[in-house]
């Protein structure tokens, strides 16, 4: 459990007051784990990281401590929850808020076919009523925000109507904090991968919501890939959520605490981080086992662009060096930072395997 006390409302103070929504790594299935968001904490204190969506009945049925245990060094952090049943859902952020978690967020957003037969995700915005029920059954119980990451639409629904009234329901029942991914989901005949990339952007209809609704806070996520974006999206709303590039292109993170909260720019090195997850990864293995590359594998991006990168990745996601300590392949990894010849790197990684 989180040794960290909780933080309900915290808003960050360093010469202005930021909203705590302003930049956030979003929560993505099978990537966002408890050692990618130790990671991602590294490069930037401030950004707020989300958890994979983990389903109410993960928590009611199955090993709490293995889908709720976090580092208290992520803070601030975000439980996302997936359900549709108001008690269920109270159950679970009851539950996230005692584990330490500084948000629950309910997931509105997935469209894959497993989440639509539990009935929640996506398909929920086709029933704002059930979201507002479960909104008030989580904030009857939680001191922590209660927020709700949706779509603009389902399907052919892709009027702004449809959007503004469900942010209108859900906001009456107690939900101030909205994130929006600003495109559809289709429910029907895409797959999530392409329901990331098929329904079109529509950035204005998000900006709209925050028009109509000045007093929530407004997140945008969707497709954003640089700070040039994102500061041209706070022109129009309180928040940014970033998902795919935070993931592959980490280093970006770095820049986050003094473009985006008012910190000096970080005298951080891509080595010193590499190290600090070494340590990580020897601390968790004598923790609870934990191998190296479960760890590693999240943090492949580090030196995303940088000559060697490549090679570099290679040798930390090389299954042949599993049996070995996390400091060994670190110190086989450096052979190939910056290194330029290809030719040379790929006889060197011969060697390694
Ligand atoms: C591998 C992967 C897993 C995802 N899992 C979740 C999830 O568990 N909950 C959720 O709300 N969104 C999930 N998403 C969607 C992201 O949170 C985000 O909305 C989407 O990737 C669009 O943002 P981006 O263009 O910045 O990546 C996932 C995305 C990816 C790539």
């Amino acid at each position: 459990m989180s040794t960290t006390l909780p933080m309900p409302k915290r808003t960050i103070h360093t010469q202005h007051t930021y909203s705590p929504w302003r930049v956030s790594v979003a929560p993505m299935m099978d990537w966002t784990d408890r050692h990618c968001r130790f990671f991602h904490r590294l490069l930037s204190q401030h950004t707020l990281l989300y958890t994979e969506m983990v389903t109410t009945g993960a928590l009611t049925h199955g090993d709490v401590g293995r889908h709720l245990r976090f580092n208290a060094q992520e803070h601030p952090v975000a439980l996302q929850l997936g359900g549709s049943t108001p008690d269920d859902l109270a159950v679970a952020a009851k539950l996230g808020q005692d584990w330490g978690y500084n948000e629950i967020n309910l997931n509105c957003g997935c469209p894959s076919d497993r989440v639509q037969r539990g009935a929640f995700g996506a398909c929920l915005m086709a029933t704002p009523v059930l979201v507002a029920d479960c909104v008030k059954a989580m904030v009857d119980v939680v001191d922590v925000p209660v927020t709700v990451k949706h779509r603009i639409g389902i399907d052919t629904e892709d009027s702004y109507e449809f959007v503004r009234d469900f942010v209108g329901t859900v906001a009456n029942a107690g939900c101030e904090v909205f994130i929006v991914h600003a495109r559809n989901a289709w429910l029907q005949g895409l797959s999530p991968k392409q329901n990331r990339e098929v329904p079109p952007l529509r950035y204005e209809l998000v900006a709209k919501l925050k028009q109509d609704f000045p007093n929530l806070t407004i997140a945008i996520n969707g497709g954003i890939t640089s700070g040039e974006h994102m500061h041209s999206h706070l022109q129009h709303v309180d928040g940014v959520m970033l998902g795919r590039e935070a993931y592959y292109n980490p280093w970006l993170l770095t820049e986050w605490d003094h473009e985006f909260f008012g910190e000096a720019p970080t005298t951080l090195t891509r080595e010193e981080v590499e190290l600090a997850m070494v340590d990580y990864m020897e601390q968790a293995a004598a923790e609870d086992g934990c191998p190296w590359y479960a760890i590693a594998r999240h943090m492949l991006g580090l030196r995303h662009g940088l000559r060697g990168s490549r090679y570099w990745r290679q040798v930390w996601s090389n299954h042949k060096l599993k049996p070995l300590p996390p400091r060994e392949v670190w110190s086989m990894a450096q052979a190939f930072v910056g290194m330029q010849a290809p030719d040379q790197a790929s006889s060197s990684l011969a060697n390694v395997g």
